[in-house]
């Protein structure tokens, strides 16, 4: 077989290009320990209701700890629990969520919070609202037929 010497040349770009990549992710993941950021904890999801804090979700001062409030978010087909939450402007929020039953998504329009919430797991991350107002909070991992349904407001009032 004959091949043409500017095809050649693509084949071994392509080549290149493909082994770079190839190591790039080869290195991250088994030289630096890349791994899933904000998923530490591992829960039941068929025992989410009878495990805490699950069990009663909603938004908690807490003291003693690096942040102001927990924020417990409980997902399934196709809401959030709670679905609208208040809270103080300024202080710092760890939310810990976690889905019932499928992968859900949890974006917060409008911020950087953007958590994909994996059966199981628990994931969390520490918020800090500076501005008043509603923000909507969205699935955005298909999880069925009421995806496009399922929403939220996050309400952040005076403190
Ligand atoms: Cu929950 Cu899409």
């Amino acid at each position: 077989m004959k091949i043409h010497k500017l095809e050649k040349i693509i084949l071994i770009i392509g080549g290149v290009t493909l082994f770079f990549f190839l190591s790039v992710l080869f290195l991250q993941n088994f030289m630096l320990g890349s791994h899933h950021s904000t998923a530490i904890e591992t829960v039941d999801p068929k025992k989410i209701d009878k495990t805490a804090p699950f069990n009663k979700p909603g938004l908690k001062k807490v003291s003693g700890k690096e942040w102001d409030y927990e924020l417990v978010i409980v997902a399934s087909v196709f809401q959030y629990a709670p679905s609208e939450v208040e809270i103080p402007v300024g202080a710092k929020v760890k939310i810990i969520a976690t889905p019932k039953d499928v992968i859900h998504g949890l974006e917060v329009v409008g911020t950087n919070i953007n958590l994909m919430l994996e059966p199981g797991l628990v994931t969390e991350k520490v918020a800090t609202f500076r501005k008043k107002g509603k923000y909507l909070v969205l699935c955005n991992e298909y999880c069925g037929n009421g995806h496009h349904y399922m929403s939220g407001i996050f309400k952040v009032v005076d403190a």
